[in-house]
């Protein structure tokens, strides 16, 4: 499983440049299992932190490259799914540091998605004031985005990634081959990050992206290969210059407000996080023509390609009573608000993002508008 692919070569290298913080992402195809690729990395004990459904898959091959790297090699296996990004969860990695002495240069793996390395990474923020951590990203969307850039959370009932660090990794590992095994859904829900830097920033990229979706959902090697490395290139980019989200890097969050809304607001793990995000960004695109940013072709254009991708499109219904004020109340809550001023990632131009509030009447109109099929 883990050789599948036909060869790629070599893997190439995107560093992130934060001083002496600095740390490379390396994309490739069996990263995973070559012991090449754990270089440099030291301590003397290290957690294997996983899930239920990624350490039976691939948690050997991990184990099996370490060798006798780390004198003492342990692993956590965290029940699975985004309902379970909780305070209790992450409590299950700090029982396990504490069970097996694990001290200060202990090193951290996070091995899975995007729910196992915002976990993972929360844990080695905070474990001793701060552990080295390595990701290694088993998702398209980990790949992409949520691996890179040190944004670590848990969820809060009330809302998304509420409770978190900003905390960077040692290194990132995006061995392409694991993504064989995912299922189809979740391979769309990893393509709503990826479409997301089109937008934003590249729209070349969103070009090459409407002629390559269907490779890309048909995991065609070098085409994948181009959407995680033009990601990832992107995202080193935007936060190289804004660590903190001082301004640049809230851009990231292109259909997220209205996003977190939907995972919120139907209860999370209902719809994967890129499935709220592909529609959210349908929704955001749609705030952005109605404030006569960009034309209603474009927005057409980018809601197709994100129905292609395989999201939805159309968004739910939160409450029978007051849809709007529902949607409204929780995007309130958004990160990016100021005393309850929702600030929007918009497209001022195709490939040009901005972040600015939008009057409420509007918001409205578009949250009626895209619950409609
Ligand atoms: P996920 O971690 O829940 O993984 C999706 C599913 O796929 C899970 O069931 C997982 O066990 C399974 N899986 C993972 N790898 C697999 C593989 N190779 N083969 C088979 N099954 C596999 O979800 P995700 O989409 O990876 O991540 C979503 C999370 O990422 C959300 O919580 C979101 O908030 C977060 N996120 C964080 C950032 C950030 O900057 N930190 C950015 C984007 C998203
Ligand atoms: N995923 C948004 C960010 O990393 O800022």
């Amino acid at each position: 499983m883990l050789n599948s692919a036909p060869s790629l070569g070599p893997a190439q290298r995107i560093t992130i440049d934060f001083a002496e913080r600095s740390y490379d992402i390396l994309i490739g195809e069996s990263l995973l299992s070559d012991p090449a690729s754990y270089e440099g990395l030291k301590g003397h004990s290290a957690l294997i932190v996983s899930n239920t459904t990624v350490a039976p898959l691939y948690a050997a091959h991990l184990k099996a490259a370490l060798g006798t790297r780390h004198a003492q090699l342990f692993e956590v296996v965290l029940p699975d799914g985004e309902a379970y990004k909780t305070w209790e969860t992450l409590n299950l990695i700090f029982d396990a540091l504490l069970a097996h002495g694990c001290d200060r240069k202990t090193v951290i793996y996070a091995l899975g998605g995007g729910v196992v390395g915002d976990m993972a990474g929360f844990a080695a923020a905070s474990y001793m004031r701060g552990v080295p951590f390595v990701q290694l990203p088993t998702t398209l969307l980990a790949q992409v985005d949520s691996s890179v850039g040190g944004k670590t959370a848990i969820n809060h009932p009330l809302g998304k990634n509420m409770i978190g660090a900003f905390y960077q990794p040692q290194r990132v590992l995006c061995d392409l081959s694991l993504l064989h095994t995912l299922p189809a859904r979740e391979l769309s829900a990893g393509l709503a990050e990826v479409i997301k830097y089109g937008p934003i920033f590249d729209t070349d990229f969103l070009a090459w992206l409407q002629t390559h979706i269907d490779d890309l959902r048909a995991l065609q090697p070098q085409a994948l290969a181009h959407a995680v490395e033009r990601s990832c290139q992107i995202k080193a980019e935007v936060v190289g210059q804004d660590e903190r989200e001082a301004g640049l890097r809230a851009i990231l969050n292109f259909g997220h407000t209205f996003g977190h809304a939907i995972e919120a607001g139907l209860g999370f793990g209902t719809w994967l996080h890129g499935e709220a995000v592909g529609c959210g960004m349908v929704m955001a695109a749609t705030l952005s023509q109605r404030l006569g940013f960009v034309s209603n072709s474009w927005v057409a254009d980018l809601r197709a390609l994100i129905a292609r991708a395989g999201l939805p499109v159309v968004a739910p219904v939160l409450d029978a009573q007051d849809n709007a004020g529902r949607y409204l109340a929780l995007m309130r809550l958004d990160k990016k608000s100021e005393a309850g001023d929702i600030k929007w990632v918009l497209i001022q131009t195709p490939g040009v993002a901005v972040v600015q509030s939008a009057p409420e009447a509007l918001v409205r109109e578009v949250i009626d508008a895209c619950c409609k099929t």
